[in-house]
């Protein structure tokens, strides 16, 4: 059954969240409110996407049966005191990086549903992945809602809350990492003599063909690469270099780094 759903934030997260929940019909306009206290943002949304809009969070409260937290997380402190005045006992769905679902609980109060949700660049194209965590007072029917939600805009992943610095650090700052990396091959097919249009275009249709070859199959990756490593060839001889580089230690202690860096955010 679908419930209404009241996104708190219009910003970039919500309307690729109301894009892909209308497109697979997830849910209808009728059933998403949106407050947002931007008056051009309001109106773009509601002529896109047929949405209602209102500006105030006391305006829409009594239809709403989950909220949907898109907000900064630093503006979610002058979120939360308003919220609480006209909580009653709906589903609260958060996907502000880096805020426990304590924070949640202390404001809000301990009998508070809250799913933490961290979704990443990919939901604005729908090619999102979202690992989503839930604290005790969440059934397997508000989970399996919430999983709804965010299958709109990519794939879910279910993670215990003490993962989501992990998470960060993996698929939160992930896209970042591929873009640096094809941004390092572009250049690379620059210098050995390719424009940088056609090295751009090789560049991503390389990185999108690998993936989709691993795209829903549970094949090892390094048995593909194994498979495209000639005995003496020219890519044995590319990745050796990457080896000496330290690529595979120096990707992982990037992540590692980031992970701890989320850690380190979340606990001011
Ligand atoms: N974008 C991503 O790729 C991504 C990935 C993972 C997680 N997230 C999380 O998603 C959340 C939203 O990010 P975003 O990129 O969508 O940010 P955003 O585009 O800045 O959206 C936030 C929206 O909330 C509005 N807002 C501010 N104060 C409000 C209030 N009191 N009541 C209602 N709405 C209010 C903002 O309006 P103003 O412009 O007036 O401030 C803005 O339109 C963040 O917590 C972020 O950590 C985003």
């Amino acid at each position: 059954m679908t419930r209404p759903v009241g996104f708190v934030g219009g910003g970039q997260m919500a309307e690729a969240l109301i894009k892909g929940l209308i497109q697979a019909q997830t849910l209808t306009p009728e059933k998403i409110k949106v407050v947002e206290p931007v008056d051009q943002r309001r109106h773009y949304l509601e002529e896109t996407y047929g949405v209602h809009t209102v500006p105030y969070l006391e305006d829409f409260v009594a239809e709403v049966e989950v909220f949907l937290l898109a907000v900064k997380p630093q503006v979610m402190e002058s979120v939360l005191p308003p919220l609480k005045n006209l909580y009653t006992s709906q589903l609260i769905v958060s996907v502000a990086a880096g805020l426990p679902i304590s924070v949640y609980q202390q404001q809000l109060g301990n009998n508070c549903p809250i799913v933490r949700v961290m979704p990443n660049l990919g939901a604005l194209i729908q090619e999102g992945v979202s690992a989503l965590c839930r604290n005790d007072l969440v059934n397997d029917a508000d989970l399996d809602y919430a999983t709804s939600l965010f299958n709109a805009v990519g794939s879910v992943v279910t993670v215990d809350e003490r993962l989501m610095d992990a998470v960060t650090g993996l698929s939160g700052s992930g896209p970042a990492y591929v873009f640096s990396f094809i941004d390092a091959m572009i250049d690379a097919g620059v210098k050995t003599g390719l424009s940088r249009d056609v090295a751009r275009e090789l560049t991503i249709q390389t990185v999108l063909g690998a993936t989709k070859c691993l795209l829903g199959t549970d094949i090892h990756p390094a048995v593909l690469r194994d498979q495209v490593t000639s005995p003496g060839g020219t890519t044995a001889s590319g990745l050796y270099q990457l080896e000496a580089g330290a690529f595979k230690a120096t990707i992982i202690e990037a992540v590692e780094s980031a992970c701890n860096r989320s850690r380190e955010l979340g606990k001011n």
